[in-house]
């Protein structure tokens, strides 16, 4: 396990509102490595598989509608302190509460269309990157 690595999705909504190029900007400027990228989409079941862990959660159904209603980009970046630097980068799940300057404050506008995933921990990061990447698909 990589335990300076996280993994990142560019949502849905900041794709189709198109803020990709300022998104990826926004994490190279703070110190992230990209490792591995990719502009595709999550077909339902594939979107109910990746957040399997909130299926008992009220908002699942229509989080895994609406992460499979559009493109997304996926990404695996490298920096010390990883998975910490990056919550801290992207801010609060909701972005009303998100911190000023956070990805989430700039770019998100609901809880549910909230620009951006994060991993929660080394492990997490592990199992979500090689969901979307082989081996030769990252560096
Ligand atoms: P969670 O893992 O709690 O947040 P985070 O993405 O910050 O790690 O939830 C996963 C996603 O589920 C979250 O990004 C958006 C969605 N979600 C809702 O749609 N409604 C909610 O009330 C919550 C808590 C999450």
């Amino acid at each position: 396990m990589k335990t300076n690595r996280t993994f990142t999705m560019i949502k849905p909504d900041a794709v189709a509102n198109g803020h990709i190029g300022a998104i990826i900007d926004k994490i190279t400027k703070s110190g992230f490595k990209v490792i591995a990228l990719k502009y595709t989409s999550l077909s339902p079941e594939k979107a109910g598989q990746f957040y399997e862990v909130h299926k008992e959660r009220p908002f699942y159904k229509d989080l895994v509608n609406f992460m499979s209603s559009g493109p997304i980009v996926a990404a695996i970046l490298e920096k010390d302190n990883a998975i910490e630097d990056f919550r801290k980068l992207i801010g609060a799940t909701d972005p009303s509460k998100a911190e000023e300057g956070t990805i989430r404050n700039l770019f998100a506008k609901s809880i549910e269309a909230n620009a951006v995933h994060g991993s929660d921990s080394d492990e997490n990061a592990d199992i979500e990157g090689n969901f979307f990447f082989s081996a030769f698909e990252r560096f």
